[in-house]
């Protein structure tokens, strides 16, 4: 069984549902678990159990919300000795932009150094049922892709 590690963080409830329809979409894929922690509690060792990683998050002030900021501030060095290389996926909440949030991460997981897995997917505005599907549809790609051995 292969495992995708869906991260996120979410104040107001948004990327929290999007993480659940994310989870959900990556459950239909037989061969995959996929796993939803909270950013505050994931740590390198689910990043090592791991094989692939959707970071679900906000931007805020035009930057990644702190907690995946967090997240990743504290599992770098430790990814780096360890010598993880995780094919990633970004699902980003957005009012209007989401492409400082963006930005960031992308600049960031490089130096991991992790893989893209696919194109970042910026939702804006309020949620919307759209949103959950596109983040249904996300999360079953991401899950499909790891299960054919595609990343
Ligand atoms: C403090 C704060 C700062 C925000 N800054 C931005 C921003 O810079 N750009 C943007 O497009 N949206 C911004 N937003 C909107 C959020 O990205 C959006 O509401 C998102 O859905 C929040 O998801 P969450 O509540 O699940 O964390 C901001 C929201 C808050 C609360």
């Amino acid at each position: 069984m292969k495992s995708l590690l869906i991260v996120y963080h979410s104040q107001s409830g948004t990327c929290a549902r999007l993480a659940r329809a994310a989870w959900r979409g990556a459950q239909t894929e037989p061969d995959i678990v996929a796993t939803a922690v909270r950013a505050w509690d994931a740590d390198t060792a689910q990043l090592a159990e791991a094989g692939g990683l959707l970071l679900v998050m906000a931007e805020n002030s035009g930057a990644l919300c702190g907690a995946m900021k967090d997240f990743l501030d504290r599992t770098f060095y430790p990814a780096i000795a360890r010598e993880l290389v995780l094919p990633y996926g970004l699902l980003i909440s957005a009012g209007n932009d989401g492409r400082g949030a963006q930005r960031q991460a992308e600049r960031i997981l490089c130096g991991y150094p992790f893989p893209a897995a696919s194109e970042p997917v910026i939702l804006r505005g309020e949620w919307c049922a759209a949103h959950e599907q596109a983040s249904e549809e996300l999360g079953q790609a991401f899950a499909a892709g790891l299960s054919m051995g595609i990343f």
